[in-house]
């Protein structure tokens, strides 16, 4: 049996992003939306653990938060952390518009994964370089994809498929590296258990 773990988030695309990563984990997600506390700082890794270990606690379930951001070099990182608040304002076209004429056209996707398993709790990171486009491009995923194409690719997210933007992306990595901790820390938590069960 697949164990579950409850993903916090009210966005569809992350979602169907994730369930086919877990799987490969022996696991499954729920989505759980509405429970995410969203703190202000600069720091995704901090936003994102305080997300997941306050539904923790609230909630007493595996909890999995994944948070994300769009540092634009030209920007000096900028919207980064704050690229929810950013795109629910100015969307995609506010970056394009931002860009316009300027030839330096790096940027990096980062993403944090936070898993609250009892008895691990686990923080991974994931990032992809590319580059903004000078338009949009596709209408697949959400977000910023249409304007970011990562490096070695001739396609925006939004061109791609899921199965797709999971080679290169930022949330792909993150996720696959917090599973494959999370199935060691479970597995040392168990020796120690059987350890401790032979010495007593
Ligand atoms: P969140 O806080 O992790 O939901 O992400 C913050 C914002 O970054 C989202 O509202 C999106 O606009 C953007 N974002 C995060 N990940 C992606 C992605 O994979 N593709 C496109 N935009 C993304």
């Amino acid at each position: 049996m697949l164990n579950k773990i409850f993903f916090l988030t009210g966005n569809k695309h992350k979602f169907e992003e994730v369930e086919p990563l877990v799987y490969d984990f022996g696991f499954k997600i729920e989505m759980l939306p509405g429970h995410k506390l969203e703190i202000q700082s600069d720091s995704l890794v901090r936003i994102a653990e305080y997300a997941a270990l306050n539904a923790y606690m609230k909630l007493e379930k595996p909890i999995l938060v994944e948070d994300a951001g769009l540092f634009v070099e030209a920007l000096n990182g900028f919207p980064g952390p704050y690229s929810s608040y950013v795109y629910s304002k100015l969307g995609f076209e506010g970056i394009l518009r931002l860009l316009e004429g300027v030839e330096d056209r790096g940027a990096r996707f980062e993403s944090v994964s936070v898993i609250v398993y009892k008895p691990c709790i686990i923080t991974a990171t994931g990032k992809v370089y590319g580059t903004i486009t000078e338009k949009p491009y596709g209408n697949r995923g959400f977000g910023f994809d249409p304007i970011f194409k990562p490096k070695n690719s001739e396609k925006t997210f939004a061109e791609m498929d899921i199965h797709e933007k999971n080679k290169y992306s930022h949330r792909a990595r993150s996720v696959r590296k917090a599973f494959q901790k999370l199935s060691e820390c479970i597995k040392l938590s168990r020796d120690r258990e059987s350890i401790s069960l032979k010495y007593l």
